[in-house]
């Protein structure tokens, strides 16, 4: 089994920015633990993290017919990117979004999220185990 990881605008900086919100760990250390989860299962990880959503977006057709799930906490692409739902839509993989914070809680643009019904599933507000959760219901299916 093969999974993409991606993360969309400002993940990069998770760990250090609002660790109120988003926690402490690193992505480089979220990354390392969900990829260390995966091997166990023998199951590969690849990661990309972009502020760019055409990158993203080329990402997910680059991932078409080469992997098995998608893990994707888009950002605030979430929020407001057709172009990105789209491209979820079409990519004939299953796609499970993660929002490291409760977004239903927040401010009431957050709680708009364009991608959550062409994804199989979402997790929101587990703090950054909500990757390995997304990896469990992506191996589980
Ligand atoms: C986020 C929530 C978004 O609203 C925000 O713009 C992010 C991170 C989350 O993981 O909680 O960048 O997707």
């Amino acid at each position: 089994m093969k999974l993409l990881l991606l993360n969309g605008p400002n993940l990069n900086l998770t760990g250090m920015r609002q660790p109120d919100i988003y926690g402490y760990k690193t992505l480089p250390e979220v990354v390392s633990e969900l990829r260390e989860f995966c091997d166990a299962y023998g199951c590969e990880l690849i990661d990309i993290q972009s502020n760019h959503e055409g990158v993203l977006i080329d990402a997910i057709q680059d991932a078409m017919g080469k992997f098995d799930g998608i893990i994707l906490n888009a950002g605030a692409l979430a929020h407001y990117s057709y172009a990105l739902r789209d491209a979820v839509a079409c990519c004939g993989i299953p796609v499970v979004s993660v929002h490291i914070s409760d977004v239903y809680s927040r401010e009431s643009f957050r709680a708009v999220d364009v991608l959550a019904d062409v994804c199989i599933s979402s997790v929101v507000g587990q703090g950054t185990d909500g990757y390995r959760i997304a990896a469990e219901r992506l191996i589980g299916s």
